[in-house]
This record gives structure tokens, C-alpha cells and sequence, in this order.
């Protein structure tokens, strides 16, 4: 019957019947591509979804997301996938349990952190379970009050949706096409297009330490190049700077990583100094996500003024002497 319909046809209605067959594979092939935009979602929404990875069945059970439509990436801490809820697409990102991962890198990020109450930090210094636990929950609801304080500050990450039994839902940061955005290391820039994404990239540094906030993992490949610029993510480790005694180590090697990747593209950035620079006014107080800030930080080259040092001492211990004879005692 069908086959009687086709050939029935003239070339010309035959053409528009392979079409539809094209379009109609197109869209399957889509859903299941590395390359899958936003635009291919709204169309995808009929073909057959992935197989639920666990750690997303409760989300999907209490309706809060609708589709799982592929994973994005494996990474070290986490799994991260593309879902559908509604007609939007976001990004849900399943932490692994902390199982064998350091727990003494961890406790570096951590020093400083505010913990609910002291019984809870005693476990997380101690490592007892409960402690494992308390860390484990800590670490992850860091990464979901930092998203959600940074956006507050107007600060560029993803924006996000809510934390629901270990997953972080945000949104899906897109390049122009509307496919998940590149990591700042996977591209080829013009030396114009270094500097501008240097200079949105210090902003944002100094807006997270105008709040008291460091990243502590920045590198190029937890900044995303989405459609309107450099995005900022992966934050679980984000580190307090006023509690932290490695704070200028851990924005200094922020800033420094994101220097040397683009100073590839525009080498004069190599030059520049930020960190310390920011550094400085943060202490004195008066660092703000508007600050003038000029690259060059003059460290204090004048060399030390040893033999005054030295001079003084000698004064003093002469005094003591004079002193003690004085009163008739060994001096020492
Ligand atoms: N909101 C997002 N939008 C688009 N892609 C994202 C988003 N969040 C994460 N990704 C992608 O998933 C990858 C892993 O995410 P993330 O860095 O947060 O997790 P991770 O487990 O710490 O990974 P890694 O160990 O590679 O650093 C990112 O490099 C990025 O390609
Ligand atoms: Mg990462």
C-alpha cells in the first residue's frame, strides 16, 4: 500500500517524502551528538531518551527534570549531564561520594569555612564518619551558596536552579549556536579577543575578592566561552580569603593560570602583575569590583637596610651593658 503511494507519486512529491525521512533522522541523530544545541532540544523532545543514570532518578521521579538527554562529561568530582526540564535545557551535575578522593587538599580549601555548629566541625577536623559526611555535604553545598552568591554580586557563572539529592541543577552555558560552551582552553583566539577575555576574567577575580571570595581552582579549563563571554564554574573548592592563610597563594596561581593561557594569544599579558596588585588593596580594605587596577605592582625592591639593623641592635646591647655595670651585674 505504501509502497503503492510512493510510487503513485510524481519526482518532485518524492523529493518532499525524503525530506521529512531526512529531517525526522536528522533530529534523532541530534539528541545523541556531541554537538546537540538548544535548538535541536525543542525538536528532540519526542525521541528516545538516554538510559537515567541514578544519581538523577529522584529528580526525574519528583518531576523536576524531564529528560536526560546526554552526558556532557565525566569529570574527576563529577558527573556532569544535559537534561530537559520543560522546554528548557539545563546542566545537572551529580557529584561522586567523596570515597577515596584527598581529603587533605580538602581541608586546605576548607580552613576558614563558616560549619554549621562546633560539633560538626570537630567531626570534619577529626575525619571521624560523621565527619566524612559532614565534609562530603559541606563541600558540596559550597559549590551551590558560591553560584548562588556570586550571581547576587553579578558576577558571570551559570545561573543556578537549585541543589536536589547531590545535584546541582544551573543552567546550560551555550556558545553562539546554543551547543554546550568550549572550555577557555580548547580555543584558538585573536590577541584582541586575549585581552578583552583577560580583562572580563580579571573583573570577575576582582569582583569574587570583593566579596571575600577566591575560586582556587581557575584555570582554563573551569572557564567556559559561552555566546556572551567567559563564564566562571566548578567551584566546589571556593575559598574564603579573609580565614585563609594560603588565600594570596590560591589567587595568585588563579590569576597567574588564567595569565599564561591567554598571554599565548596576546603575550604582553605575561608582564602583568593583577594578583598582587588586588592583593594589596583587598588587605587595605579598600578593594571594590570597580577598582582601577593597572597590571604593574612595584614590590618593595629598595633592599633592606641590614646594616641599620645591625646597628641598632648593637646600640641596644650596649645600653644593657651600660646598664648592668651600672648596677653592678653580668651583663649577658
Ligand atoms: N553549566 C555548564 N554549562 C555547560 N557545560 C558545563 C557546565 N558545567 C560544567 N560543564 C562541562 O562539564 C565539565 C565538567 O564540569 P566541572 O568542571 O564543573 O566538573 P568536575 O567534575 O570538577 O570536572 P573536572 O575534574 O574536569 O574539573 C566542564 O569542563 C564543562 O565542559
Ligand atoms: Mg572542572
Amino acid at each position: 500500500m505504501l509502497e503503492e503511494g510512493y510510487f503513485g507519486l510524481d519526482l518532485l512529491e518524492r523529493l518532499c517524502v525524503h525530506a521529512i525521512f531526512y529531517a525526522s533522522y536528522r533530529t534523532a541523530h541530534n539528541a545523541r551528538s556531541p554537538h546537540f544545541g538548544q535548538h535541536a532540544a525543542r525538536k528532540t523532545a519526542h525521541t528516545d531518551p538516554m538510559k537515567i543514570p541514578k544519581g538523577l532518578e529522584p529528580l526525574i521521579e519528583d518531576g523536576i527534570v524531564d529528560e536526560v538527554i546526554r552526558s556532557l562529561k565525566s569529570g574527576k568530582e563529577a558527573n556532569v549531564y544535559i537534561v530537559r526540564s520543560g522546554v528548557q535545557l539545563r546542566c545537572a551535575k551529580v557529584y561522586r561520594d567523596l570515597g577515596q578522593r584527598s581529603f587533605q587538599r580538602r581541608a586546605q580549601y576548607q580552613e576558614g569555612r563558616k560549619v554549621r555548629g562546633s560539633r560538626e566541625t570537630r567531626a570534619m577536623a577529626k575525619s571521624t564518619r560523621f565527619g566524612r559526611k559532614e565534609q562530603e555535604h559541606e563541600w558540596k553545598n559550597a559549590e551551590v551558596d558560591a553560584l548562588y552568591r556570586l550571581v547576587e554580586a553579578g558576577l558571570r557563572v551559570p545561573k543556578p536552579f537549585g541543589y536536589f539529592n547531590g545535584v546541582l541543577l544551573m543552567e546550560l552555558v551555550t556558545d553562539a549556536h546554543g551547543d554546550p560552551a568550549p572550555r577557555l582552553g580548547e580555543v584558538e583566539l585573536s590577541a584582541d579577543a586575549a585581552r578583552e577575555h583577560h580583562r572580563v576574567l580579571i573583573r570577575q577575580i576582582v569582583g569574587m575578592l570583593s566579596i571575600g571570595l577566591i575560586h582556587g581552582d581557575l584555570s582554563e579549563f573551569n572557564v567556559l566561552l559561552a555566546s556572551d563571554g567567559p563564564v566562571l564554574i566548578d567551584l566546589p573548592q571556593v575559598v574564603n580569603a579573609a580565614g585563609n592563610n594560603a588565600a594570596f597563594a590560591m589567587l595568585e596561581r588563579d590569576t597567574n593560570n588564567i595569565r599564561s593561557c591567554l598571554g599565548r594569544f596576546a603575550p604582553e599579558l605575561l608582564e602583568t602583575e593583577f594578583a598582587a596588585e588586588m592583593w594589596e588593596l583587598y588587605e587595605q580594605g579598600e578593594l571594590r569590583p570597580q577598582s582601577e587596577l593597572t597590571g604593574v605592582f612595584r614590590r618593595d625592591a629598595a633592599p633592606a637596610d641590614a646594616v641599620g639593623v645591625m646597628q641598632a641592635i648593637d646600640d641596644a646591647r650596649e645600653e644593657a651593658i651600660r646598664r648592668a655595670l651600672a648596677r653592678d651585674e653580668p651583663a649577658v
